[in-house]
């Protein structure tokens, strides 16, 4: 990728050396994407790392629409936990069912719950961002999260909300079968790798995710990125760590 493209899509991310922190600012943010969604036609990956863990994901079986339509309707009518009387909705998840990356964050806040959809807010808006500077568009990938229901006044799910949750995330990795997943934030990498260590200690390295054994590479939360600018050249590390796992994907997929 040329020196040019490269500081386009970092700039998007908001991963400049010079960057003033007002670029930080929604209107910022937005003109960034929308300059680099012009301008992502063009995108290289790097070549994969050797000593990378080859993806190995589950056995294939046959998916189709029905087995979809099935597990939102049990999300839709989920009651294994508190968390559903005081939400307006279940927020599913959203993408391409056979998305390469999958990109789970931790739980809806307000603006998710209010509209249905994953990272639809100002940190969503950061992590179509970070998507693009890897060369995806938002629809390339599916987006889900540890817990579809908002936690009361933005706190954490708790792990027991995770544990009720966890099964219907696990059904959605079986049908998309990702070669990748790339986990945002705390919440998210300490459920899905079943620890307590932290972000900056699980970041920088590629895990395998459970039984599947499929590669996971975890980076910071995009709502922790706007907060603290200075670790987005970390983030985009991390970013670049995931697409050597990823390696060439196929361009019909939707690459930015
Ligand atoms: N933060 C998350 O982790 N998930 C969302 O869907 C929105 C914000």
């Amino acid at each position: 990728m040329d020196e040019l493209r490269r500081q386009n899509y970092l700039r998007m991310m908001g991963v400049t050396q010079w960057r003033l922190r007002q670029s930080d600012s929604p209107e910022a943010i937005q003109q960034a994407v929308a300059e680099a969604e012009a301008d992502v036609s063009l995108v290289e990956r790097p070549a994969p790392a050797g000593d990378l863990i080859e993806p190995t994901v589950p056995v294939t079986t046959a998916v189709d629409q029905s087995d979809w339509l099935t597990l939102r309707e049990q999300v839709k009518t989920c009651r294994q936990c508190g968390l559903r009387a005081g939400c307006s909705q279940t927020v599913f998840g959203v993408g391409n069912q056979q998305a390469d990356m999958l990109v789970i964050g931790e739980a809806p806040g307000a603006d998710e719950d209010r509209q249905g959809e994953p990272f639809v807010g100002r940190a969503g808006q950061l992590l179509n961002a970070m998507l693009l500077a890897m060369g995806f568009k938002r629809e390339a990938v599916f987006i889900a999260n540890i817990v579809k229901c908002r936690p009361p006044d933005n706190r954490d799910p708790a792990a027991e909300e995770a544990l009720a949750c966890q099964d219907y995330l696990l059904r959605q990795i079986v049908l998309i079968q990702p070669k990748l997943i790339l986990s945002v934030g705390r919440i998210s990498a300490q459920n899905l790798l079943q620890t307590d260590i932290a972000v900056g200690k699980l970041r920088g390295r590629v895990h395998a995710f459970g039984e599947t054994n499929i590669p996971l590479v975890v980076t910071y939360h995009p709502a922790y990125l706007l907060r603290s600018p200075e670790q987005k050249s970390k983030a985009w590390q991390d970013l670049q760590l995931a697409l050597s796992v990823l390696g060439p994907v196929s361009r019909d997929q939707g690459q930015a």
